[in-house]
């Protein structure tokens, strides 16, 4: 079987990166991370990601317009093969325009149980609501806001005492898991 190439894109420590370069190495996996891509040339992930013979890219929007920052990024992905994009921790909104070039092939981690909590904050939110359960989303990447076809989901309980910072912990774990299994479906589809 040939692997998919995935890129994928960060913004800071790029844990759910790693779970998903760790699962591509097993010998059945259904994809190769090809590159790591970052809007921020000081994420801690492209350091892990370079010492795991991770080609890494990074190119900061600071100071151009967001097509010709979306230009460069995208011709990074293109000229590493990439065939679909996994977004880990990236915390800028894509434009209209490069989720068309990119459609269908782009998916996305959020730590909320969608349709719930779309956007920031989401553990506060969820402790704030006095939810029973919280936990994460794989869905695929649209012009909406957290809002494409769901992919895959995990639970996580809220337990007494939470605050949004050990709920993040426990839904963070549940991440590592549910990424990896994800996107190994998704570039087999
Ligand atoms: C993760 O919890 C991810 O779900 C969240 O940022 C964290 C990144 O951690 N993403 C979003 O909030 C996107 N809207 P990581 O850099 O260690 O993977």
């Amino acid at each position: 079987m040939t692997r998919k190439k995935v890129g994928i894109l960060i913004s800071g420590r790029g844990s759910n990166m790693m779970a998903l370069v760790e699962a591509s190495r097993a010998t059945d996996s259904s994809y190769d991370v090809a590159l790591v891509a970052s809007d921020k040339p000081a994420a801690p992930g492209l350091i892990w990601a370079t010492e795991h013979d991770i080609a890494t890219f990074s190119h900061s929007p600071k100071g151009i317009p967001k097509a010709e920052y979306e230009a460069v990024i995208d011709a990074a992905l293109r000229d590493a093969g990439v065939e679909c994009i996994a977004l880990a921790g990236y915390m800028r909104l894509l434009s209209d325009d490069f989720v068309a070039r990119w459609r269908g092939r782009i998916i996305n981690i959020h730590p909320s149980l969608l349709p719930k909590y779309k956007g920031l904050d989401t553990h506060a939110r969820a402790i704030e609501a006095g939810d029973a359960v919280a936990g994460c989303s794989v869905h695929i990447v649209t012009e909406e806001l957290d809002g494409g076809d769901v992919l895959g989901q995990a639970e996580v309980p809220i337990l007494p005492g939470d605050t949004p910072d050990t709920l993040a912990d426990r839904v963070l774990a549940a991440e590592h898991r549910l990424y990896p299994k994800v996107l190994a479906h998704f570039t087999t589809r």
